[in-house]
This record gives structure tokens, sequence and C-alpha cells, in this order.
């Protein structure tokens, strides 16, 4: 019990809830109203999309703005040491508690106390947090009877779905009802995806800023990217993306290969899903994507093809399909596919090695067909002599 006290304050970040949405408007009006009255909150929703700031923003705006707001995250600590935090312990309670010490209940007087992860709390301390909520009297560890009553607001977050935890029997119903008397869900990101752009915008200004890096605009196809992806660390995942974006950023426009695969991959994703159902099943949709940044983009082969290839971000089938997409433009012509890939004449031979050394030099006579079998979409450029 004498180990360092765990850090239980957060100091109060700005509240600034980036997003447009209809989702998050009503996200706004529940903070609105929950501000304007004292009773419990309950908020719910995956990892990340913002409970501990709507938490912030709801006592901000609240009466109790000028008084303390204390966070705990009841996942972060032992239960016999979540209890002593929240309701204090009497001295000689156990060994080493030398002195009376008073829990964070009663240090914030006017206040609100913002219980994180409530879903974590072992049964013992829901039956001890229960017993507060019915009598609002403080009993510290220890003491053999209630020390003071406290004014505080209780807000609870949880990821968990607590009617889930009810029915396993890991989480009271009784205190349950306590807890939901406002319940405010905050939907996922990807259920409020026109925010995206915002949130990007706004994190991609802030960390530039934050760095001293000059701002990078986004490009269309990255924005595309971040949009289509489906987020599920919500808008951490995004924030922490935008800083290391930022971090790399050169001032040029940011490319869907700056950002995580896994990111850049839901763009090949959702292009797949956007093209018609009979091209779909032959051709990698990341291939697509890459073949559409160098033949509608204008980037480079070797810029944005080659380092993803060399890093494995992209699969050898992924850059034969890339080959694929190519040759169906120039008919089967590998020179021409230089030109149609945005690299220098003076690559020919050095683009064939590549693709020899890596078994993706696909045979071009199958690409060469009769003038009626060409495919709808003319060759890129006019075909020159192989
Ligand atoms: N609408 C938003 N606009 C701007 N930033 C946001 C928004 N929502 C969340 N964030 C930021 O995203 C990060 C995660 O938010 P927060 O910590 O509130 O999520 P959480 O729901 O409490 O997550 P967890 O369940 O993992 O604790 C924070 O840095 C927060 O500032
Ligand atoms: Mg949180």
């Amino acid at each position: 019990m004498n180990s360092p006290r765990p850090r239980l304050f957060s100091s109060s970040p700005e509240v600034r809830l980036v997003g447009l949405s209809g989702a998050m408007r009503l996200v706004e009006e529940d903070i609105a109203s929950a501000a304007r009255s004292d009773a419990k909150v309950l908020l719910t929703g995956e990892t990340g999309v913002g409970k501990e700031l709507v938490a912030h923003a709801i006592h901000q705006r609240s009466i109790r703005a000028n008084g303390p707001m204390i966070t705990v995250n009841c996942a972060g600590l032992p239960d016999s040491l979540l209890e002593s935090e929240l309701f204090g312990h009497a001295r000689g309670s156990f060994t080493g508690a030398y002195r009376d010490k008073p829990g964070l209940l009663e240090m914030a007087p006017k206040g609100t106390v913002f219980l994180d992860e409530v879903g974590e709390m072992s049964i013992r301390m829901q039956v001890v947090l229960l017993r507060f909520l019915e009598t609002g009297e403080i009993q510290r560890v220890g003491a053999d009877r209630s020390h003071t009553r406290v004014d505080v607001r209780l807000i609870t977050a949880t990821n968990r779905d607590l009617q889930v935890q009810i029915a396993a029997g890991a989480f009271r119903e009784d205190l349950y009802f306590r807890l939901n008397v406002i319940r405010l869900q905050i939907p996922p990101l990807r259920e409020r995806a026109e925010d995206i752009p915002l949130i990007a915008e706004h994190y991609l200004d802030s960390f530039s800023a934050r760095h001293r890096v000059a701002r990078s605009p986004f490009s269309p196809a990255a924005m595309e990217a971040l949009v289509s992806y489906r987020w599920p660390g919500n808008v951490r995942e995004l924030k922490n993306v935008l800083e290391r974006v930022v971090l790399k950023s050169n001032g040029q426009p940011i490319q869907p290969s700056d950002l995580p695969s896994e990111v850049f991959r839901s763009l090949a994703q959702s292009a797949r899903g956007a093209e018609p159902a009979a091209s779909a099943s032959h051709e990698p949709s990341t291939a697509e994507v890459l073949a559409a940044k160098m033949m509608q983009g204008g980037e480079s082969f070797w810029s944005a093809v080659y380092p993803l290839f060399m890093a494995r971000d992209i699969t050898r089938a992924d850059l034969r399909g890339v080959i694929l997409i190519g040759l169906r433009h120039t008919n089967g012509n590998y020179r021409l596919l230089t030109q149609v890939f945005n690299m220098p004449e003076t690559n020919y031979k050095r683009f064939l090695s590549f693709l020899r050394k890596h078994e993706c030099h696909l045979p071009f006579q199958r690409f060469r067909v009769a003038p009626a079998q060409m495919p709808a979409t003319p060759p890129v450029k006019a075909a020159v002599g192989h």
C-alpha cells in the first residue's frame, strides 16, 4: 500500500468535439441536456470514440464547471487499492496506513467524478459503489461507520455491453439502473464517416503546428482511404495515424502510400466494392488502386509501387495485378508500360529486370488481342513498337 500513488487525475483537456454529422449533433444535444441536469450519466461506445472527451464536455458546461473533475480508471487498479483511492482509509486499517486519508470522492466537492471503465469493476467493488450511491455517504476503508456525505456528480463510462455483462453475472443490474440515468451512446467513427475529413484536417493542423512542420495537404486518394477505412480504434486511431503522417511529411501532398497499410488497403477494398461485378472477380483490388495512382494520378512506378513491394506492404500477386492492368492498356507492350507508369524511357531495362527478378514479368503475348476484341477502354497512350 506504500506503492506510489497511481495517476488518477486527468488534467482537463481542451474540450473540442470535432464533427458535424447528424450523429455528432445528437451527441452535442445530449451533452447540452446532460450539462443542464445533475443526474448520473453513463457513457457507452467503442474504444476511442470520445467518451472521456464527452465526460469533460459535460462537466465543463455544467454548473459544476468551477469545481474539480476527477477521473478514476477502474480498470487500472487492484480492488483494494481502488476502494481506498475512492473512499479513503482510516489510520491503522492496513500495514502502512499511518494516518487517515481522504478518498478521491471527498476531493471533488461540488465537482464531478468520472469513473472510467466501470464495466471492469469487481462484483465486490460494485457492492461498495452501490452502497455509496444509495446513501451518498463515504465510509473510509477500515472505518466502522460513515465519515461524511459528499456532493459530487458521477459520470461513468464503459466500452463493454453492460446488458451482456449483467446476463453473464459479471455486472449487478441494480448498479446498472443507478448509473444509467442519462445514457449517452457515442457511435463509432465508421457510422459518421462524414466527420472523418473534419477530424483529419483538425489533427493535421494541430500536429503540424505542434511538431513545427509545414502542413501538407491530403491528396484526394489519401482522403478517400481515410474515409473508407473502418477505424476499429475510432478517433484515437485516426489521431495517432495523423501524428505519424505529420512526422513523416515533407510538404508534398499526402498520398495513400503515406498511410498505414491497413488504411491504404481500405481504398482498394472500396474500389472493388464500387466496380462492376463482371470485372471484380479478376483483378486484385490493391492492384487497381496502384494502377490508378500511376495511370490517372501521374505517380511513378518507382514511388507508387516499388517501395510498397520492397517493404512487403503489397504482395507479389498485387504487383502482378498492377502489371496485368498496365499491359491490358498497352496491348501487351512493355516499353509503352514504362510511359504509362510514368518512368523515363531509360528505365526500361531496369524495370524489366526488376519484374523478372521478382517473377512478375508476365508473358505479353496474351495481351496481343485482335482489334475487334480490344477492351472498351482505349490504350492510355498511342502504342509504339515493342
Ligand atoms: N469528436 C472528436 N473530435 C476531436 N477529437 C476527438 C473526438 N473524439 C475523440 N477525440 C480524441 O480521440 C482520443 C480518444 O478519445 P477518448 O479518450 O475520449 O475515447 P474513449 O471513448 O474514452 O476511449 P477508451 O474507451 O479507449 O477509453 C482523445 O485524444 C480525444 O481527444
Ligand atoms: Mg476512455
